[in-house]
């Protein structure tokens, strides 16, 4: 009965990779995580909301991966995550071809939580990277007391990196307090 549910779940959900020309799409799931989840990112919604179209579009034109998820019969959209060679704050000038790429932007709406769409996102991400010559590694990072994504990520076969791949970091709309982030790494096998 549960294997059934659970095959029935994954037919339902679909990854979808956003061109540039779903540069709306992505401003609007992505608006909606950072107003909906304002402590798991380092983004702020209110300086996110200021970009304009140039902005998201160029975010899908830099050669890395935005994928939503899309579930049941209309299609809502259930949830986004970013494939990028470095944290989306940071990304102009990296090197694209580094061997390593990161996991961000993650985040699935609150009703649809619990039910795989995360696994399903990794899963279509992973692909991706391994498909890139040389790249065997995903890294993320993680705020300190965000157990829920910890947990998830622990679920997903990431495993938390040294005492020494720990970060400070501003959280803009925590009052301006600091956050620990930590960092987590998934190897991955090649194709
Ligand atoms: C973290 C988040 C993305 C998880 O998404 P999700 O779709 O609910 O996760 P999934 O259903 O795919 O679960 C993946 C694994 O994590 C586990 N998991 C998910 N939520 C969990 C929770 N609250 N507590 C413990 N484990 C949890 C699941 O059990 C599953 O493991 P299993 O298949 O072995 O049982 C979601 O809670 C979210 O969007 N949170 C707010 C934004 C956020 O924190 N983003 C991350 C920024 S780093």
């Amino acid at each position: 009965m549960s294997t059934l549910t659970e095959a029935k779940r994954r037919e339902e959900l679909d990854i979808v990779a956003l061109r540039p020309s779903d540069w709306a799409v992505l401003k609007m799931v992505r608006l909606r995580s950072l107003r909906d989840s304002p402590k798991a990112f380092v983004a702020a919604h209110r300086f996110e909301c200021r970009l304009d179209r140039a902005n998201w579009r160029a975010r899908l034109e830099d050669g890395s991966t935005w994928v939503i998820a899309r579930a049941g019969l209309d299609r809502q959209i259930v949830g986004i995550a970013h494939l990028g060679a470095e944290p989306v704050e940071d990304h102009v000038g990296m090197d694209p071809s580094s061997a390593v790429r990161y996991v961000e932007s993650v985040w699935v709406h609150p009703r649809a939580r619990r039910q795989g769409v995360l696994r399903r996102m990794i899963e279509e991400l992973e692909l991706r990277a391994r498909a890139e010559p040389g790249v065997r590694k995903l890294l993320l990072w993680v705020f300190d007391d965000n157990h829920v994504a910890w947990d998830a990520y622990l679920r997903l076969g990431f495993e938390p990196m040294g005492q020494d791949e720990s970060n400070y970091a501003p959280a803009p709309d925590a009052g301006n307090r600091g956050v620990w982030e930590r960092r987590m790494s998934k190897g991955l096998p090649g194709l």
